[in-house]
């Protein structure tokens, strides 16, 4: 019999910031459990601290007290979202239905990061905000309590801007609907329906409806976060040493994009014990190894299931036999760093063939590929320094990855997950 090893991953990001920032505009007390206590969250928690929110930690739950839907206060300091897009982009449209200052920062990534997709829609809206030249951060919000209306197209699919704009939403009384051009993650309308808000959802438009106050007065439960689970994922299958039971995953379907891939590379999984918690799917996943892998394409269609997964598949597909190919996916180049230029060039340092364009990239993968030794710049991306940690344990070659501090920004305990499957 194979041998098995289990791990829970880190708990799901885009959750952990919705539950306690729903939570803080609920009417009644919200308990949040298996939050994910990583930099980003944390920098949530201490924004809604500045704001006035009662918030309690208790083990791996966090309790809370919801300052109520008009209930929070203006903060006597900026406040800094430090690493994050969607802390930055979520609060602001809260902060949107509250008539005092807001003055949002965060780190050098996040401050040169496009806040104009947010800043015009909740501009329409009634809310004043002013930012750098070319729509950048530092943002200052003047909220009203009272906002229009809006119908918004997004020309790219964006779970952070459809989201700012359904929490905006909630501070206006007249029609808020968003259409996408693909389905974004749907984690905000699910918490909002679960909390008692009512959201119509069709395929590619999301409305609110009549009633715009969350309750709260409930448990949410947090899983695992299957862009975390990635990592383990892709060490499993490729290593084949061990079959890996990844507990407790988020499966909703606008984020498992990798699944397909996994299929389409032949690589064996199950899904078992599956469930919902607060109107998401959990699961654990099997993963088996593979020993044919073919190369896959990653366009319009299935992107947004799957764009926070890129740096890792960028190794998958080095391993795979033939030529991998991402295209319709400059959104690349606006996350936390340029993950399009970043991918490319730390393959070409470890001697993986890739051909770079403007929206895309191409991997020449092979089964056999030899990784040479080589610094790996992560431009303290997060997702790129644990892909290449993971390449590093793949190919057991050492790879000099020049920072691994941004890792905390959505998983502290990477390494010691990393040390658990080389034992
Ligand atoms: C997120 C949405 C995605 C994703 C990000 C988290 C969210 O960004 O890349 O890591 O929690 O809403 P976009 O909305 O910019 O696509």
């Amino acid at each position: 019999m194979a041998k098995i090893k289990i791990l829970r991953s880190a708990s799901d990001k885009s959750i952990s910031h919705r539950a306690i920032m729903l939570s803080a505009i609920s009417k009644k007390r919200v308990v949040v459990k298996n939050f994910l206590f990583a930099e980003d969250t944390l920098n949530t928690i201490k924004a809604l601290l500045k704001l006035g929110v009662d918030i309690k930690t208790k083990g791996l739950d966090v309790i809370v007290s919801p300052a109520g839907k008009y209930g929070l206060k203006e903060s006597d300091d900026i406040i800094n979202m430090g690493n994050s897009g969607t802390g930055m982009r979520l609060l602001s449209g809260i902060l949107s239905g509250f008539n005092f200052l807001s003055v949002l920062s965060g780190d050098e990534s996040l401050r040169s990061r496009p806040m104009m997709r947010i800043a015009e829609p909740l501009s329409r809206m009634g809310a004043e905000i002013l930012y750098r030249k070319g729509g950048l951060a530092p943002l200052a919000i003047k909220g009203k309590n009272s906002l229009n209306g809006i119908y918004h197209k997004q020309n790219i699919a964006s779970a952070q801007v459809k989201s700012s704009i359904l929490l905006a939403g909630l501070y206006s009384d007249e029609d808020v609907s968003i259409e996408e051009p693909a389905k974004s993650r749907n984690h905000t309308e699910n918490m909002l329906k679960f909390l008692g808000v009512d959201v119509k959802e069709s395929e590619n438009l999301v409305s609110l409806g009549k009633a715009r106050e969350p309750f709260g007065d409930c448990k949410i439960d947090v899983p695992a976060d299957i862009s975390s689970s990635a990592f383990f994922i892709i060490y499993a299958a490729l290593k084949g040493k061990f079959e890996l039971v990844l507990k407790d995953v988020g499966l909703n379907k606008t984020r498992i994009g990798i699944l397909d891939i996994l299929s389409r590379c032949s690589v064996n999984y199950e899904v078992m014990n599956r469930t919902v918690k607060n109107n998401e799917p959990f699961g654990d996943l099997l993963v088996k190894s593979t020993s044919s892998l073919k190369p896959f394409v990653i366009d319009k269609k299935n992107l947004p299931s799957l764009i926070d997964e890129i740096p890792i598949l960028s190794v998958l597909a080095a391993y795979c036999d033939g030529v991998s190919v991402v295209k319709d996916a400059s959104e690349l180049r606006k996350k936390e760093s340029d993950r399009i230029s970043a991918i490319c060039e730390n393959l070409n340092r470890v001697g993986v063939k890739t051909e770079e364009f403007e929206d895309g990239f191409k991997i020449y993968g092979n089964k056999n590929i030899r990784i040479k030794p080589a610094t790996i710049k992560t431009y303290k991306d997060h997702r790129i320094a644990m892909s290449f940690a993971i390449l590093s344990a793949l190919a057991d070659v050492n790879l000099d990855i020049d920072e691994t501090q941004s890792i905390k920004t959505s998983y502290p305990g990477f390494f010691e997950h990393l040390d658990y499957m080389l034992s």
